[in-house]
């Protein structure tokens, strides 16, 4: 086994340890596959977050950028970032963005969204696992500002609560669920609660993993 499978089993093990409901079969940053939401799904996400020219949408894991050029060109967002590692997937994303004049509204970065500056997104758009999103939740807390809208399709964030009054606690498309959250009334109430020692310290191992996979 190499050093870098080596190292990556290590990485993976202490987070099994820690995080025993996550699963680690993906390549050590990736928290999904890549499954493209259908068309109808990604217009309802963006009408529900109530997307329109104010808006700066993040795509964490864009895909072929569908989301990005979607919440652009029909709902007129001021701009669209997707982030993906798949490199293969991103460069058609920056090229069909540059055949429609787009470039200065759609940007797309080849890398770990965890490691990315969430601060300016009022609208983030999330098609992951649950178990991803359990992993992203302490930093979209962190990050995102007032006001802002996560939205995610098909996984819910364990422990937020979305702005849907009535049961169920999602929409639907189908069979597809969309799950919307704003900020910060998703944690407010647990706001009361502080982190856990655990819980701080578990979201510092992640972000200190993610770091010294970047510096490699
Ligand atoms: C299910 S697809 C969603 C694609 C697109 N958002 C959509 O809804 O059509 C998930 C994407 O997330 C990407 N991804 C998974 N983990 C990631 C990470 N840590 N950083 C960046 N991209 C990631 C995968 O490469 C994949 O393209």
């Amino acid at each position: 086994m190499s050093i870098e499978r080596r190292r990556r089993g290590q990485i993976s093990d202490s987070l099994r340890r820690e995080y025993p409901h996550l699963r680690w079969s993906d390549p050590p940053y990736s928290v999904a596959p890549y499954v493209p939401t259908p068309i109808k799904v990604v217009r309802t996400m963006l009408k529900l977050a109530g997307v329109g020219p104010e808006d700066l949408v993040y795509d964490l894991g864009c895909g072929d950028g569908r989301i990005l050029f979607i919440a652009v060109e029909e709902f007129e967002a001021m701009g669209a970032v997707g982030y993906d590692i798949n490199s293969s997937i991103c460069e058609p994303v920056r090229s069909k963005a540059e055949k429609r004049g787009l470039r200065d509204r759609i940007s797309v970065v080849n890398g770990n969204f965890f490691l990315a500056d969430l601060s300016p997104a009022s609208v983030v758009t999330l098609y992951l696992t649950t178990s991803g999103n359990t992993k992203l939740r302490p930093k979209l807390e962190e990050e995102l500002r007032a006001g802002a809208k996560v939205v995610s399709h098909d996984f819910p964030i364990r422990n937020w609560t979305t702005i849907k009054p009535e049961p169920p606690e999602f929409y639907t498309v189908g069979s597809h669920k969309i799950y919307v959250y704003k900020i910060p009334d998703a944690f407010d109430r647990r706001r009361d609660v502080p982190r856990s020692p655990e819980e701080e310290s578990r979201w510092k191992r992640i972000r200190d993993i993610f770091l010294r996979g970047e510096s490699r």
